[in-house]
This record gives structure tokens, C-alpha cells and sequence, in this order.
């Protein structure tokens, strides 16, 4: 009989290699290959052709299908999620350590459980921690405040002792697994956290909450670069991708879904970290702006959009004129190094600014990080305050994606931007202008709509 070929698989990334390398040739991490069972070898006495039973076919429109949704209690969760808990889903959630997986869950399932009582028996939950000790989830659970709601909760790492004890009991609504990369199988080689085990662990959970209608929760550990760690695989494997993201130095703390089968994908939750457990941020914005006292040279603030969901942010830069001849320095948090690179370059080509002998520092407040293209005129504006030392109008927002004539280019959600501005007591919107209206300063926000043509103007303003 032919030996069976060994094979060896990339930790990270799941590609599969026929003889060991250092290196692995699919995703380039070093040291991620190891040996695998090999899989069954396919033959004609696999014939799948025939012998199986005939599978039901239902048109689109099959009445009464709709999922019906859970609220979590938790309005972030919810509105991350895009509206709630889908029972039979599975959710696999990643995040830096510490940054509070395991903290957010405790309170969503705190709060499924003691709905429980409501419409009877729809919200049981089961909490299954892999990496701590029952002891101390209880400890957490009082310094949260939960310690009395009816979860299920239990340490164990082994999936058939918990899909066993599932199976004896009336499904919960919702399942909690922290973390998949504790869990293990005995039916699979490998020890916890590797590709086959994760994936194998992963399936039979997955299968569980499909056909018993649980909401399944998998937290998931995150490597160095942020995806989560394991086989890509997990993220097709499970309906929802989320991320709970935040500096751990920083009191906020940002849900993001990453990949959603029943909503949207843009949607954020915010949340603050606090004595307490997790607090729910109903208005960013007041998160991101507090602090700011009289107006400051080189402070612009800027109606970022997160999803359909506008959140005011505070971008700082500082500029140092150097008296030596040394290589100034040029540092930024929380933006794309590239994209300030060529906003200066666009503020020295057409405005004729001077940043060449000038370090320059650039920050966005609280430790967000910008993703939005319109961040450019706001940085843009702060960036030309700093250098002229020159504070802008406290009573001013500044958004537009800014091209490399100097143009300022129409971005997405105008109108949402200059009505949270208004809300928040900010008067004046600068913007991109709107077709005909042409040159002109700062629009009124609102109907007026906005009027801002070139960066040229920044430094009289
Ligand atoms: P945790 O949920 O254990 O993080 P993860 O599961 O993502 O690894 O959160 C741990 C951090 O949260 C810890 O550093 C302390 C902080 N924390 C608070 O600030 N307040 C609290 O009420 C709790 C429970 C944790
Ligand atoms: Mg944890």
C-alpha cells in the first residue's frame, strides 16, 4: 500500500505544503509550518454519486423564514451586530488582549439571561470560558454588577464535554466560547489553537448552534497584525466577523463588524472602559471632543462618518522649526503616513508653504484612527493653523478629500456630517462646494450647503 504523503500546514494562513519550509510560501510567516495527518485518499469506492438522500428545494420567497432578531441589551451591540442577536448565527469576535472580549460578553450575556424571564425561556445563556478559571469569572461578574443574573457558566477546554452537556439541556439562547484557540477535540490530532484543531472545534460548535437555533459567540485571539489568529477558514466559516478595537491606554473601546451575513458592515459600537465594565457611548462625539478647552493653533475638528453613523473627531498637529540643518522629523498618529506626506507636498506645490525645515507632528484625539478620505481638508487645516500659529474658529468643522491641484473634491454623507456639526453647536461647515455656488467662505450648515474651492484659502482664513 502507497505510504500516505505527509503534509504540513501554515498556522496562519492554512495553505497546505508537501515538505516542511522555514518560510511559508503562501502568506511569508516564518516558522508557521507543522505536520499534519494526512486526509483521506479519495477512490472510486468514494463514489458520491449515489446512495444519498434527495435534498428539499424552496423557492426565495418561503413564507415565515425571516430571521427573527435578539436584542442583546446592550444598544452598541445591537446596532454594531446591525440589529441584534440572529439565533442559529455564528459570531466570531477578535481583539488585542485585554482590551475586554471577555468583559463585553459577560455583560451581553448577563443581560440575555435575565430577559430569560420575559417570553419564558427565550434568553438562557451559557458562558464557556477555556482560559479562566470559573472562580475568577465569578470575580468579574461582581465587579460588573452581574454576579445575580442566571448565567450558565462553566471552564472547560473540551469540545464534547460541553457539546454533551448542551445536548442533555434545553438549548440557550445565546453560547459563549472564550476563547476558540483553548478549545480541543479528541477526535483531531494537534494541540489547541492549531489550524485543524480551530477549525475542527469550530465546525462542531457552529453545527450545534445551526441546528438548535443558538446564537453562538467565538471569541478569537489576534495575531501581531491584527487578523485573527488561526485559519482565514474561521472567518468564512462563521456568519459575523467583529473586531473590538481601542488603545488599552484610551477609555474608549470601538466594536466594528468586519464581515456581516444579516446587515451591514460599517456599523461601530462605542463603548468606555470603566471601573464598572463597559459603558455604552450613545454620542461619540462628546467622547472624542471633551477636553477641548479655548481654541488652540492647529486643532481642527473633523465630521468623520463611521458606517451611516457621523462622529466629530479632533485632529492636532504641532510644528517645530528647526535651527540646525537635521533632517526634520515627521511623525503621525492615528492617520496614513503617506497621505499627510502628500498633503504637505499639495500645501508647498499650491499654496506655497514651507514645511521643509519643520518637524511636524500630527494626532487625532483620544487614539481614534482615521480611515475616512474626507479627513484631508481637516488636516489640511490644522496643519496650515500650526504652521501660522494661528488658531481656527472654534465654531468650525472642516471635511473634503483634497486632490493633488489643491482641489477640494465632494465626498460621501455631506449632509449628515454638517447636521451632526450643527447639533453638536458647531456653526460654520467648510467643505467642498457644491457645483454653482463656486468660491465663497464658509457655508451656513444645513440647507445652504457648503462652499469651500481651494486650499489657497486656508491660510487667510
Ligand atoms: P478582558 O475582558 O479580560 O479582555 P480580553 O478578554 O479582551 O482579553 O478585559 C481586561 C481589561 O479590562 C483589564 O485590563 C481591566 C479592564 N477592566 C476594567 O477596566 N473594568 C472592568 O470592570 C473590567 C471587568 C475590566
Ligand atoms: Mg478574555
Amino acid at each position: 500500500m502507497a505510504k500516505p504523503k505527509r503534509r504540513y500546514v501554515c498556522q496562519a494562513c492554512g495553505a497546505i505544503a508537501s515538505r516542511w519550509q522555514g518560510q511559508c510560501a503562501d502568506c511569508g510567516e516564518w516558522n508557521t509550518l507543522t505536520e499534519e495527518a494526512p486526509q483521506t485518499v479519495f477512490s472510486s469506492k468514494h463514489d458520491l454519486s449515489s446512495g444519498g438522500r434527495p435534498i428539499i428545494f424552496t423557492p426565495l420567497d418561503a413564507p415565515g423564514e425571516l430571521p427573527v432578531r435578539r436584542a442583546s441589551g446592550l444598544a452598541e451591540f445591537d446596532r454594531a451586530l446591525g440589529g441584534g442577536l440572529v439565533p442559529g448565527s455564528a459570531i466570531l469576535m477578535g481583539g488585542d488582549p485585554g482590551i475586554g472580549k471577555s468583559t463585553l460578553l459577560l455583560q451581553v450575556a448577563a443581560h440575555i439571561a435575565m430577559a430569560g424571564a420575559r417570553p419564558p425561556g427565550s434568553g438562557s445563556a451559557v458562558y464557556v470560558s477555556g482560559e479562566e478559571a470559573a472562580g475568577q469569572v465569578r470575580l468579574r461578574a461582581e465587579r460588573l454588577g452581574v454576579s445575580k443574573a442566571p448565567i450558565q457558566m462553566a471552564s472547560s477546554t473540551s469540545v464534547r464535554d460541553i457539546l454533551t452537556t448542551l445536548g442533555a439541556m434545553e438549548p440557550p439562547a445565546l453560547l459563549v466560547i472564550d476563547s476558540i484557540q483553548t478549545m480541543h477535540s479528541d477526535q483531531i490530532e494537534g494541540a489547541p489553537g492549531t489550524v485543524s484543531q480551530v477549525r475542527g472545534c469550530a465546525f462542531e460548535l457552529i453545527r450545534y448552534a445551526k441546528e438548535n437555533g443558538v446564537t453562538l459567540i467565538l471569541v478569537g485571539h489576534v495575531t501581531k497584525d491584527g487578523s485573527i489568529a488561526g485559519p482565514r477558514v474561521l472567518e468564512h466559516m462563521v456568519d459575523v466577523v467583529m473586531a473590538f478595537e481601542g488603545e488599552r491606554s484610551h477609555q474608549y473601546r470601538i466594536l466594528r463588524s468586519l464581515k456581516n451575513r444579516f446587515g451591514p458592515v460599517d456599523e461601530i459600537g462605542v463603548f468606555a472602559m470603566e471601573g464598572a465594565g463597559l459603558a455604552e457611548v450613545g454620542n461619540p462625539s462628546m467622547l472624542f471632543l471633551s477636553g477641548r478647552e479655548e481654541p488652540m493653533a492647529g486643532s481642527a475638528v473633523f465630521p468623520a462618518m463611521e458606517g451611516t453613523r457621523p462622529v466629530l473627531i479632533e485632529i492636532q498637529a504641532l510644528i517645530v522649526r528647526l535651527q540646525s540643518g537635521a533632517t526634520p522629523r515627521r511623525a503621525v498618529v492615528g492617520w496614513d503616513n503617506g497621505r499627510m506626506a502628500m498633503l504637505l507636498a499639495v500645501l508647498e506645490a499650491r499654496c506655497g508653504l514651507n514645511f521643509s525645515s519643520a518637524e511636524v507632528y500630527l494626532n487625532v484625539a483620544g487614539g481614534y484612527r482615521l480611515s475616512d478620505p474626507a479627513a484631508d481638508l481637516a488636516v489640511a487645516a490644522a496643519l496650515v493653523s500650526a504652521l501660522g500659529d494661528k488658531p481656527l474658529s472654534s465654531s468650525a468643522v472642516w471635511f473634503g478629500e483634497v486632490s493633488l491641484a489643491g482641489e477640494i473634491r465632494p465626498v460621501a454623507h455631506s449632509s449628515i456630517r454638517q447636521r451632526e456639526s450643527a447639533k453638536l453647536g458647531f456653526a460654520k461647515a467648510f467643505g467642498p462646494a457644491q457645483g454653482r455656488e463656486g468660491a465663497g467662505k464658509g457655508g451656513e450648515p444645513g440647507e445652504k450647503g457648503l462652499s469651500f474651492t481651494g486650499l489657497s484659502m486656508l491660510p487667510n482664513l
